[in-house]
């Protein structure tokens, strides 16, 4: 009897999934709190609640990057889609509530498949099902996948033609220019031969704009930000005390970017992961940048990895862009 509830009881992929996902997020965690300048992964955002904390953001009148991609994706509906030839495939880097791509969706021609890849399963798989219900009958294949790492294409998108990515919400500008270079090397290589990309790109502009941004009112980026420490304490046993730690953000000129940091109020040490760490008063853990591009310096980074301009949307007031590129025939990473 206790043998045969031992064998039930034994991880099933799902679990082993989550088991293994859990000791990566110690892992880094470790290492990132271990750093002479503390950091962690912005990945680790986007639990259940990150995930809808980050759609509320969208919502905040401050944060006008949203509504300005929204807007443009709307006004040019009809150019951006010439992009996308019928029988391919779009495939969404982050695709989050996937209300961008329904604009593309709506314009596109029939599609070999729509791909939405996700870090949180669970919003993929609801955003997937509500989307099926609006788009009867587009192919939907979401791929639940960390998109920095490279992942399978589902058979459909593999079958087409040719495959166009979309890579809205200014995601590009959460990478380190190295790291955003290297998203776009691996881009091109999953998407393959006579691919497109579309990227969805913030504009470098005055700081105060920019400072309100990632300040709203509500305070919703700040709970966003301190939810990172409401996961470590459930998932890995932390004792972060959040009335001890406050959300810091502020542009960086000289680096053209936005920077999140959790702020340790006091002196305190605090447990997590197994192991113990020392803060000094108004000691940071640095979560995230957002760098600001121009038209030129995204199209130069592109350039650098084989993706051409194609073609490029703003709003009226220019703070936010929509760049899309195709890939040279010869650009590195199609080379075996
Ligand atoms: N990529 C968007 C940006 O940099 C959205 C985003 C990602 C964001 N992480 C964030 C916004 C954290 C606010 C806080 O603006």
């Amino acid at each position: 009897m206790a043998a045969l509830a031992r064998t039930n009881s034994l991880p099933n992929s799902l679990s082993m999934n989550d088991e293994a996902e859990e000791s990566a997020f110690a892992r880094d965690v470790l290492k990132g709190l271990g750093a002479r300048r503390k950091n962690l992964p912005p990945k680790y955002f986007y639990d259940g609640a990150g995930s809808q904390l980050f759609e509320r953001i969208t919502e905040q009148p401050e944060y006008y990057p949203t509504r300005c991609e929204m807007r443009i994706l709307q006004d040019n509906a009809a150019a951006i889609a010439k992009l996308i030839p019928a029988g391919a495939a779009l495939v969404e880097f982050g695709s989050g509530s996937n209300k961008k791509a329904r604009i593309l969706l709506t314009a596109a021609p029939v599609l070999a498949a729509y791909v939405p890849v996700d870090i949180s399963a669970e919003m993929l798989e609801q955003e997937a099902e509500a989307l099926q219900r609006d788009f009867p009958r587009l192919t939907i294949r979401p791929v639940a996948a960390d998109f920095t790492q490279s992942f399978e294409l589902p058979d459909e998108a593999k079958a087409a033609p040719l495959r166009v990515g979309f890579f809205p919400g200014s995601t590009i500008g959460n990478f380190e220019p190295h790291e955003a270079a290297a998203f776009l090397r691996n881009a091109a290589k999953i998407l393959g031969p006579n691919a497109t990309l579309i990227v969805g790109a913030d504009l470098i502009k005055p700081a105060e704009f920019l400072n309100a941004a990632y300040n709203d009112a509500a305070g919703v980026t700040a709970k966003f930000n301190l939810n990172l420490l409401v996961r470590m304490n459930r998932e890995l046993g932390g004792t972060f005390k959040l009335g001890t730690f406050e959300h810091h953000a502020f542009y960086n000129r000289e680096r053209h970017r936005i920077e999140m940091h959790l702020a340790s109020l006091k002196r305190q040490k605090v447990k997590v992961a197994g192991e113990c760490f020392d803060f000094r008063a108004g000691e940071t853990i640095h979560t995230e940048n957002s760098y600001k591009y121009s038209v030129e310096s995204l199209g130069a980074l592109a350039r650098g990895v084989g993706w051409l301009p194609a073609g490029v949307w703003m709003d009226a007031k220019k703070y936010f862009s929509i760049q899309a590129f195709t890939l040279a025939p010869d650009a590195p990473a199609l080379r075996p």
